[in-house]
């Protein structure tokens, strides 16, 4: 690879251009990359300048498998959940914990509430008070200098629900907010909320000048940035299943009984509560089903994310964000979930997979979308403590884990049947895997082949 060099006018060369000046400065063997690199374009040119236009700078796209999770019963309602995820095992589990929990009654979720929130920052130089004394005034002039902006959402039954001034001095002079809480109905809302903001970040720094009786120090307000936030506690879904412990089963071959595995399961829960280390891959598991179907209906997985683990830590320790309880012989899974989704605008209509993913689940609303994702995580979450607290999970991976190998290893149908024989009761690891094959391709496997 040649060292980088500076380049200049990059975004403005032409996607081709792009992609000549990529290989050539980055490959030894530019050409062969060039044409991988087109392997991936889309065979509609029209459909690829979608693509093309999601992002800058696109040289090609960038495939991720898309699975689906038939069997999930939500309340009434049964989905074939799409998930797109690269790691093997996740598609697997939400599908066994949605067999699971069909024959014991279905997931149950419930919207607990769908504001959204953005800020106005900003820095002013007098006694608190006087701006207190003007914020009724400066909330209604904000709803009538931002109606152009709202008018529609507020059709639609959404708009700007509440607006507080809040007083950050204590933390950092001069420091004072204006806090937005917003309803979005079924979009995401972000360029919503921040159009929303920015036009109300004018109206307060025009209505603090024109206040008489303000002095001329106190006229001078510093908007430092209006921006939503993307920490929603009030955009909240509860997802959950519950039946009686009897009626969980035997796992393990019946090696574990439905007692025993609801006591080590509602311990692993607690051990998530009060332990970081934990808590943090247990919340992983959960997101790995969270984000499977935010990348499916084209959502925004990096705002969930970033939302999610900050509600994780809201009681200051980083927690899990599911709970159990064992009580009175019944056994009770749930989880609270923060997330601002949308199910129109953005990339939701704009990717054709995405469309097709919301098209699976019945076209649903926001909310109904906001129990569908958070329904695969306690699934996801479910079936990742079920394996931890019984077989392991070693088991389960290893077996997907397998079939990753013998792709990287290129392994004929026959190869791939006599491995999976070979390593059902064996560990699984890359070398052992690869000498296995090598041996089968060179004959010197025979004693071992079933
Ligand atoms: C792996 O992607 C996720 C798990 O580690 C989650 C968990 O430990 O709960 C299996």
């Amino acid at each position: 690879m040649k060292k980088a060099e500076i380049v200049s006018g990059f975004s403005k060369l032409s996607k081709r251009g792009k992609m000549r000046w990529l290989v050539e400065n980055f490959f030894s063997h530019p050409e062969e990359v060039a044409r991988e690199l087109k392997s991936f374009w889309y065979g509609d040119p029209q459909k690829q300048k979608i693509f093309d236009d999601f992002s800058e700078n696109t040289v090609s796209n960038y495939y991720l498998p898309y699975g689906v999770v038939p069997n999930v019963q939500i309340n009434d309602t049964l989905y074939c959940v799409p998930m797109v995820i690269e790691e093997s095992s996740v598609v697997a589990a939400a599908s066994a914990a949605a067999k699971f929990w069909l024959s014991r009654g279905g997931f149950k979720a419930e919207i607990i509430n769908t504001q959204k929130v953005g800020q106005v920052h900003f820095e002013w130089k007098g006694e608190a008070h006087k701006l207190e004394g003007i914020f009724a005034d400066l909330r209604s002039r904000i709803i009538e200098d931002t109606n152009h902006i709202t008018k529609n959402m507020r059709q639609r039954g959404g708009g700007i629900s509440s607006i507080e001034l809040v007083n950050k001095t204590h933390l950092e002079p001069y420091y004072y907010q204006l806090k937005l809480s917003f309803e979005t109905c079924d979009s995401m809302g972000a360029n919503f909320i921040n159009s929303t903001l920015e036009e109300a970040a004018i109206s307060l720094q025009a209505f603090v000048q024109e206040q008489e009786q303000f002095s001329k120090e106190e006229k001078e307000l510093t908007v430092i940035m209006s921006i939503l936030s993307n920490y929603t506690p009030d955009c909240l879904v509860r997802a959950s299943v519950e039946c009686p412990v009897a009626d969980l089963g035997t796992f393990s071959g019946g090696k574990i009984d439905a007692e025993k595995f609801a006591y080590k399961f509602e311990k692993a829960l607690k051990i998530a509560h009060i332990d970081v280390h934990r808590a943090t891959t247990h919340n992983k598991g959960i997101f790995n089903g969270i984000d499977a179907v935010a990348l499916a209906t084209g959502n925004d997985f990096r705002a969930i994310e970033s939302c999610g683990h900050t509600y994780a830590a809201k009681d200051g320790q980083y927690r899990s964000l599911s709970h159990a309880e064992v009580k009175d012989g019944v056994f009770k899974f749930w989880l609270d979930m923060p997330l601002a989704i949308g199910t129109v605008g953005g990339l939701t209509s704009l990717h054709p997979l995405a469309k097709r993913s919301l098209e699976m689940l019945g076209n649903p609303s926001a909310q109904e979308l906001m129990q569908v994702i958070a329904v695969t995580g306690l699934a996801q979450n479910f079936a990742a403590v079920r394996s931890l607290v019984t077989t392991g999970i070693q088991q389960g991976h290893m077996k997907m884990h397998l079939a990753n190998i013998l792709n990287h290893l290129e392994a004929t149908e026959k190869e791939a049947t006599e491995t999976l024989v070979y390593f059902a009761d064996k560990l699984v690891s890359f070398t052992a895997v690869k000498e296995f094959v090598m041996k089968l391709r060179t004959g010197k496997n025979n004693n071992f082949v079933v």
